[in-house]
């Protein structure tokens, strides 16, 4: 793990900021990734989606329900895909009050109002400041967006962070920083066929495959059936990888189409969220599977991380980066801070 990444030039632990430092501001908006940069973070985090009319913007969700008032903007939209709206409809709605709602102990009048983001909007906050963060972008439903990993290619050659354009040190530093190497764009998707596009598209750009409970590879290792009265909960907790084969098998379709790395689930207690023992957040970096990835030369970026005892415990296992809501909480763990 550590030789890998330190052929890429990527810190080792890599800290992701996952949607931004979006624990202590609104996910996937302008503070989220202004912080993550001044905090340090090594990726800015992002979940790439296609409006209507072609734009390339970060958002998590498949609809604007959970993190904007679309209910109040355009209620009759309300259940609609992201891909039904015009960019400018998008940019109607507020993308941070609903946090102040969700977290009253960390709402800030200015998030009031914020606004859903651009993929070039992001990037100019990683080009902005002393900082110069990466950027590791998700595509997020790729079935929905056909092409977008040729657009995504097409974006960041126009704006030189690919391959040979890509400047090694940022235009207003003398600092050499180690972030402005190849590996300053990561890519990631939890899809076998957007990997391989991913591949097609950016051969010489790293990249990570998911891993979910869900992932048909999983799935088919066991295919147990769901009890008719099981909760949803009780059914993931049956779903375990016991074969090594199994996750071999995910590992080599990885690397085999051109991934530096996986990026596995994790567990974590005490602290996991309703959300991750709701659905289906398994441990799927337990040391074995550390192990295995490095026996592949693959590196684990293991998501999502945010208290610190987690993370030691992963990183004993040799977890070599961490997606993390709290990048100023890992960052202070690895003495980064
Ligand atoms: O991209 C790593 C992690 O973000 C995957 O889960 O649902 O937060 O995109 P999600
Ligand atoms: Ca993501």
């Amino acid at each position: 793990g550590q030789a890998l990444s330190h052929r890429l030039e990527m810190p080792n632990p890599a800290i992701i900021a996952h949607r931004g430092a979006s624990y202590y501001a609104p996910e996937s908006t302008l503070p989220a990734y202004q912080l993550a940069r001044a905090l340090g973070a090594d990726y800015l985090e992002l979940d790439l989606q296609r409006t209507k009319d072609g734009h390339l913007i970060a958002l998590h969700d498949n609809n604007l329900k959970r993190t904007t008032n679309i209910e109040s903007v355009f209620p009759e939209r309300a259940n609609d895909p992201v891909s039904t709206f015009l960019l400018s409809e998008l940019k109607q709605l507020d993308a941070g009050s609903w946090f102040n709602d969700a977290y009253p102990d960390r709402a800030r009048p200015q998030f009031v109002g914020l606004k859903i983001m651009t993929l070039d909007e992001v990037r100019q906050v990683a080009e902005q400041g002393n900082n110069h963060p990466g950027l590791y972008i998700e595509t997020k439903s790729p079935d929905l967006f056909p092409g977008i990993e040729a657009d995504l290619k097409t974006y960041l050659a126009a704006h030189r962070w690919l391959g040979d354009q890509a400047p090694t040190q940022p235009d207003n530093s003398a600092d050499v920083n180690v972030r402005f190497t190849d590996s300053r764009v990561m890519l990631q998707t939890f899809e076998r066929s957007s990997l391989k596009a991913l591949q097609s598209a950016m051969p010489d750009v790293p990249k990570i495959l998911l891993l979910w409970g869900g992932s048909d590879y999983i799935k088919m290792a066991q295919h147990p059936p769901k009890g008719e009265h099981e909760s949803t909960a009780d059914y993931y907790s049956r779903l375990k990888v016991n074969a090594p084969s199994d996750y071999a098998q995910w590992l080599e379709f990885a690397r085999d189409n051109g991934a530096i790395g996986v990026g596995p689930s994790t567990i974590q207690t005490p602290h996991q969220s309703d959300f991750a023992r709701q659905f289906s957040y398994m441990d799927l970096a337990m040391p074995w599977m550390v192990n295995m990835s490095h026996q592949h030369q693959l590196l684990v970026h293991a998501y999502t991380v945010d208290h610190i005892d987690d993370a030691y415990n992963y990183r004993n296992r040799g977890v070599d980066g961490f997606f993390t809501n709290r990048p100023a909480a890992l960052l202070q763990a690895f003495d980064r801070a």
